[in-house]
């Protein structure tokens, strides 16, 4: 299953230590400028080496489109996209042909494939995720163009460290919080967080860093001027398809849409958002705990997903594990290059699929034309 949508459908392809890595995009409508430059912006969010807390494997991911666009516009036929890898270090991973990695998916794939390309986690490498960011790059330019959807993410918690920056925290000025000044904080912090004690949590990561381990935390989504009617009740909800899309990203352990496992500490009282009309005589809620989502339907308000991101399982402490061949048990240390934190990383692989599970459901709602913008 490398294929997620129905009318607008990504289908990712590639290895860590393949050749190339890329996806093609089918089912986006014609006329839509586009360049590689659009693509590449988001996939130099991504990249390797984009800040203090990634990998130290030196990749460019320079992206190539091969198909699909013509006088700088889509021409509503298949979009191909390619990333040649070009920093493999295969050595490193020599000692994991046997020994799976704890936490890693090296031994699940061993188990149900057989054939496995251990070599920086094939297939379940986070390298994968280009895929993912090239099709949401698409998806995001489509959004933006036709309706002027705005998806941005940021880390509110590292580890057991609460930030002190929310959409709950700023629900007085919500629907102002994304502008230019609050995108600059968060793409020039290291760990994309625009809470004032984002150095607190940098220094856990550090900390963690020196003693060979990693850490985790939890990334805010927030996606603005999202039309009222988005959602398909009751397989086809909007909250349904965003967990979806969401949940199919590696390392992502879970989901909350609104106030989330909160609202089960809540009385009715304080859950449920109170309607009325603004001066212009538009529907409006007085809260947002819903997150902009009810009844599977989107209702106006801006969307709020808050997602889980474990911990690197490649850590260089000494673990146990098995050894397949010999049928020991062994102590392992594991080499290669490695994220300390996935989170500020994921940043934009979460946005992607966002605005791909938007693009499929606006598309099969009738908000954007199937064929032709
Ligand atoms: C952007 C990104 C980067 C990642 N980098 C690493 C890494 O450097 N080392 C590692 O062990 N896992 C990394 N992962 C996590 C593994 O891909 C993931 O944990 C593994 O496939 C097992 O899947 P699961 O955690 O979803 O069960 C990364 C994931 C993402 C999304």
């Amino acid at each position: 299953m490398n294929t997620i949508g129905k009318s607008f459908r990504i289908t990712a392809w590639g290895e860590s230590h393949g050749k190339a890595l890329g996806a093609v995009v089918d089912g986006c409508p014609s006329n839509l400028p586009l360049t590689e430059e659009d693509i590449q912006k988001e996939l130099n969010r991504r990249r390797p080496g984009y800040s203090l807390f990634s990998t130290p494997r030196k990749e460019g991911d320079k992206v190539e489109i091969l198909s699909g666009i013509f006088e700088g516009k889509t021409t509503g036929t298949p979009i191909s996209a390619i990333v040649y890898n070009t920093n493999q270090k295969s050595k490193d991973y020599s000692h994991l042909k046997n020994t799976p990695r704890p936490g890693h998916a090296d031994l699940s794939y061993k188990l149900k494939y057989g054939n496995y390309d251990y070599r920086g986690g094939g297939r379940s490498s986070g390298r994968t995720t280009i895929g993912h960011t090239i099709g949401g790059a698409i998806a995001k330019k489509l959004l933006d163009y036709t309706h002027n959807i705005k998806i941005i993410g940021y880390t509110t918690k590292i580890g057991n460290i609460e930030g002190d920056f929310n959409y709950y925290n700023s629900i007085e000025n919500n629907e102002k919080m994304i502008n230019e000044e609050l995108i600059n904080k968060i793409e020039n912090n290291p760990l994309r967080c625009p809470s004032s004690n984002a150095d607190e949590m940098k220094d856990f990561v550090l900390n963690a860093m020196e003693n060979k381990n990693s850490v985790g935390g939890v990334i805010e989504l927030i996606a603005l001027n999202v039309p009222v009617g988005v959602g398909n009740p009751i397989f086809g909800k909007l909250n349904g398809e965003l967990s979806n899309a969401i949940m199919n990203i590696n390392a992502v352990k879970g989901v909350e849409i609104g106030r989330g496992f909160e609202s089960a500490e809540l009385l009715g009282s304080e859950m449920n958002d109170e309607y009325y009309y603004d001066e212009n005589n538009n529907i409006k809620l007085k809260t947002n705990n819903c997150g902009g989502v009810l009844g599977g339907i989107s209702c106006g308000a801006p969307l709020v997903i808050r997602v889980a991101v474990k911990p690197t399982p490649s850590i260089s402490a000494v673990q146990s594990t098995i050894n397949i061949e010999n049928k020991t048990t062994e102590n392992l240390e594991i080499g290669g290059r490695h994220d300390p934190i996935i989170v500020p990383r994921v940043i934009p692989v979460l946005e992607s699929m966002v605005a791909i599970a938007l693009s499929d459901l606006m598309i099969r709602g009738g908000f954007i034309h199937p064929c032709k913008l």
